[in-house]
């Protein structure tokens, strides 16, 4: 089992320097390296399982937090590739946040307030079986994920994504700036599929 980085190409982010990006790109490669150095030591432990039961408990365990570290961050700046695109108003995206929240805004205003304390991962799930919306909130990568259901959009609330651009106290200019600059049309499609399921 292998993972590869992805490269992502972004344009000039106004609210996120590209110095910015750069260093935390650089940490989403570690995720996708630990990943693989966890499979590889745990391959190699398992020529003695008797010997090696519990390491390989907690490697196994460790992999949580790499694994999800590396694909939410995979969300996260693929959904600003191609520059922002605001969600069209025909879409099936646009129409349930609408029948669910009442409008755009108004989720928005919901989605950034579940951000309001901690450092972690902001996420829209989607509930296909009770075709609803949750505004979750993850501790680090791993702590909180809602089983089963779908990421529809993750944004990185950690202090990492932002401390280059902005003070402790503007995260929330922050969380407006990435906000701003997602490409709706990523995320629409993304829950098309996710709502076909
Ligand atoms: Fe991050």
């Amino acid at each position: 089992m292998h993972y590869e980085a992805r490269s992502f190409t972004l344009p000039t982010i106004p609210g996120i320097s590209s110095r910015q990006l750069e260093e935390h790109l650089k940490l989403y490669q570690g995720y996708v390296k630990h990943v693989n150095l966890l499979y590889t030591e745990l391959t190699e432990l398992a020529q003695n399982k008797e010997k090696n039961l519990h390491v390989m408990q907690e490697l196994r365990r460790r992999l949580g937090f790499e694994f999800n570290g590396m694909r939410l961050h995979e969300y996260y700046f693929g959904d600003l590739e191609g520059g922002a695109k605001p969600l069209a108003p025909e879409s099936a995206l646009f129409a349930a946040l609408k029948a669910q929240f009442g409008g755009m805004e108004a989720w928005r205003t919901a989605f950034r307030d579940t951000a309001a304390r901690g450092s972690g991962w902001l996420i829209l799930n989607y509930d296909p079986v009770a075709r609803r919306f949750h505004n979750n909130w993850v501790t680090n990568h791993d702590v909180g994920h809602l089983a089963t259901l779908p990421a529809v959009l993750a944004v990185d609330m950690w202090e990492h994504a932002y401390l280059l651009d902005y003070l402790p106290s503007e995260r929330t200019a922050y969380f407006e700036a990435y906000m701003d600059n997602i490409n709706w049309e990523t995320v629409a499609a993304r829950f098309a599929a996710t709502a076909a399921q």
